[in-house]
């Protein structure tokens, strides 16, 4: 089927219809205002496809994942991160030397410029670190304009990136917590460093546990791209206006912070605390988030595309399972968790509504074991979804038929009336 029809008062319109390899079929209305006079309305974009993308593909009734093809449940179980992020950024999972080569690039650009650190000491000291890393980040640009000079090889671009934002996610913890910043080492891979520089300090040697590094990667991979969500939405919205990289993430990071997005693991366990303190009750959450005359939602369920399990949360419940067993971590709020699930998922209001656990619900447990405090788990995530944010604004940079993201609204305010001078107005 190559077209669709509609009928509208008399008229009768032909739309082209554009088909994916995988997905949905979709209906081409982009001529829609000149042939009928009549824009499309869909409220959050809910149902619209805004681009066409090769990257990741997300088939929510039946909780599927896959970047470039290759299912999460592989890439967790076979790959790193960091051959992940080649994976997503190039389209091709990397070879043994080209793995090499962008994991040099990695540790050859994972300093940031000296006087940024000047930056870190601006900022109060309880500032939230999505502020600081999402204000870091646009500052990059500064320092590293080669992008807009059409950088011979991406790859440089993007490791360095990806690992620039891990150190500064790092340094803002050690100044948040007075403490010297620890550089990073040549010797050791991505994940490793990150927990180096978060954890090691002059008094205290940290001790890198493999199992924490893998249970790390495997993380990083879960967030790693998930199409045309808000802030991805927001990294392409940039993009299209031929904004710089830099720019772009921090548009996607700022989005990335709200509550409903990314931000919910740091809700997630603000909600498990809060359930926690009040004697475990979970029942009366449950009934909370039930009731329509408040505004409290169960964090960590639910999901725009997701109406069945989040295929990312069932890879991390059975990671919490084997890592904190493996680390010696028993955390009241995992019990307080599976409870909250399993009471859910009882209930007819969750059932009817296809509301499950999502990406977030389980993940915060996950960083907690490893140290990581409440307040830099969004940092958590957004570390995961840099690859994935780099290969999207690459793919809109690069769209010769590209057109700057511009949508229509349905205006409902007053209609032009005549102007009243100030002495005049009631
Ligand atoms: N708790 C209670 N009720 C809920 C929840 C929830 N977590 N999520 C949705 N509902 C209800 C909602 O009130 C509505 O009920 P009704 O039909 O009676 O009006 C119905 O389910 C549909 O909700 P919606 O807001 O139209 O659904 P959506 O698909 O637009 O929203 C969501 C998706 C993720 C914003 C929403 O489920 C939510 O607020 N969840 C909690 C926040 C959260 O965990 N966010 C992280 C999402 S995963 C990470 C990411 O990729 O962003």
């Amino acid at each position: 089927m190559s077209s669709a029809q509609f009928k509208f008062g008399e008229n009768l319109f032909v739309l082209p219809v554009v088909s994916p390899t995988d997905g949905y079929m979709g209906i081409d209305v982009s001529r829609l205002r000149e042939s009928a006079g009549l824009v499309t309305y869909d409220n959050g974009m809910a149902n619209t496809a805004v681009c066409k993308s090769s990257i990741t593909y997300v088939d929510g009734e039946n909780g599927i994942l896959c970047y470039r093809g290759y299912g999460i449940e592989d890439l967790v179980e076979h790959c790193s991160f960091v051959e992940v992020a080649y994976l997503l950024v190039h389209g091709k999972l990397p070879t043994k030397e080209e793995l090499n080569q962008f994991s040099t690039y990695l540790n050859e650009h994972s300093m940031i410029h000296e006087d940024m650190q000047h930056f870190f000491t601006g900022f109060p000291p309880n500032s939230h670190p999505m502020a600081i890393l999402s204000a870091m980040v646009t500052s990059l640009f500064s320092f590293y304009p080669h992008i807009m000079e059409g950088d011979a090889n991406f790859d440089i671009t993007a490791a360095r990136l990806i690992s620039k934002v891990r150190t500064i996610a790092a340094f803002s913890y050690k100044k948040s917590r007075g403490q010297p910043v620890v550089y990073p080492r040549h010797d050791l891979s991505y994940c490793a460093n990150f927990l180096n520089m978060m954890f090691n300090s002059p008094v205290k040697n940290y001790e890198i546990n493999h199992h924490v590094v893998k249970a790390l990667n495997q993380l990083f991979i879960l967030h790693a791209d998930h199409e045309q969500n808000c802030s991805t939405t927001a990294v392409r919205l940039v993009a299209s206006a031929r904004g710089n990289l830099y720019a772009a993430i921090s548009a996607g990071i700022s989005a990335l912070w709200g509550s409903l997005h990314g931000g919910a693991n740091q809700a997630v366990i603000e909600m498990l605390q809060m359930i926690y303190d009040d004697c475990g009750d979970v029942p009366k959450y449950v009934e909370l988030a039930k009731n329509k005359e408040n505004r409290f939602r169960l964090m960590g369920f639910g999901h725009a595309v997701y109406k069945n399990y989040d295929p990312r949360a069932k890879i991390a419940k059975t990671l919490c399972d084997t890592l904190l067993s493996i680390i010696n971590v028993n955390d009241p709020l995992l019990d307080i968790a599976l409870k909250l699930e399993e009471v859910a998922l009882k209930d007819d209001y969750f059932i009817s509504r296809k509301l499950y656990p999502n990406v977030d619900f389980y993940t915060g447990i996950l960083y907690r074991a490893m140290g990581v405090p409440t307040n830099m788990l969004t940092v958590m995530f957004a570390i995961g979804r840099l690859p994935g944010w780099i290969a999207q604004w690459k793919e809109t940079a690069e769209q010769v038929d590209g057109k700057i993201i511009r949508p229509r609204q349905i205006y409902i305010g007053p209609s032009r009336s005549g102007f009243v001078p100030i002495d005049k107005r009631m």
